[in-house]
């Protein structure tokens, strides 16, 4: 295992940890709004701590952009980790089982390392450049669906952004007509993760943050998918809107969406 990557994974692990801990006495747990639908908990602070903290320790000189914490400039600023301490906040508060720890390395601008672990199942997705993606060390791979009938699609709520809900309704309805079904299980870095191991055909969600889905972008090219923005284009990391699956699926969904993405959602 690359160094660096064995270092995310080791992160990853603490902070399931702490998180799992926590879910379990789950009456302790403080939480606060920090916007539109949008909380935070103790144990999300708690997690990213654990993770900077192992960062740190091996690479000191790197770069970490944290969601809780912002960005904390290292004097080698190639390295960039890109963290996600607890995604699905939402779910972990109410008490459902499913979220995980996300943990990207950009190096020099591109996505080079991935870890994304389900505490809960002990499930752990890992990428590294170039060499495929795993689930608990074994290959996964994107299923290859050439057209949308017979394809279960994962999908987010606009739910921090509710102004795109007419939109997003749209989209939903369009391609929801054509597939067998949807899920909409709130956790984009699980739904990416999932979009690898073939356990979902694609997946697509308005609005995300680059620590939600750098990790999960890399197991899906690592699993042989396809990640754009809604038009097709590389901007996700920057619009945050996104569309995974495979190569041939990809297409299929971007052309259902198109017809209803507007000037605001058409990158
Ligand atoms: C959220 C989850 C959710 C998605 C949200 C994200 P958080 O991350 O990934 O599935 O729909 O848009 O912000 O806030 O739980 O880390
Ligand atoms: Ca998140
Ligand atoms: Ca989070």
């Amino acid at each position: 295992m690359h160094p660096m990557l064995n270092i995310a994974v080791r992160a990853a692990r603490t902070a399931g940890k702490v998180i799992v801990r926590s879910f379990e006495q789950l009456d302790k747990v403080e939480v606060e709004s920090k916007g539109t639908n949008d909380f935070v908990s103790s144990v999300d602070l708690n997690a990213e701590e654990a993770i900077i903290e192992t960062i740190r320790k091996s690479y000191p000189e790197h770069t970490i952009i944290c969601e809780e914490s912002g960005v904390s400039k290292g004097s080698d600023d190639d390295y960039q980790w890109i963290v996600d301490p607890l995604d699905g906040t939402t779910n972990f508060v109410k008490g459902i089982p499913h979220f995980a720890v996300s943990i990207a390395l950009k190096v020099k601008g591109k996505l080079d390392q991935a870890v994304i672990f389900d505490p809960i199942r002990g499930e752990l997705f890992t990428a590294s450049r170039g060499k495929g993606a795993q689930l608990n060390g074994f290959r996964i791979r994107v299923k290859n669906h050439k057209e949308l009938s017979g394809t279960v699609l994962a999908t987010g709520f606009p739910f921090k952004h509710k102004q795109h809900t007419s939109a997003y309704m749209a989209m939903f309805s369009a391609l929801f007509t054509k597939t067998s079904d949807m899920r909409r299980a709130g956790s984009a870095a699980l739904d990416l993760a999932y979009v690898a191991a073939g356990r979902v055909d694609g997946f697509f969600e308005i609005g995300l943050k680059p620590w939600d889905t750098a990790a999960g972008e890399l197991l899906v090219i690592e699993a042989g998918g396809l990640v754009t923005d809604f038009a097709g284009g590389h901007n996700q990391a920057k619009s945050g809107n996104i569309v995974a699956s495979s190569t041939r699926l990809q297409k299929e969904i971007l052309k259902e969406l198109r017809p209803h993405l507007g000037d605001a959602l058409n990158k």
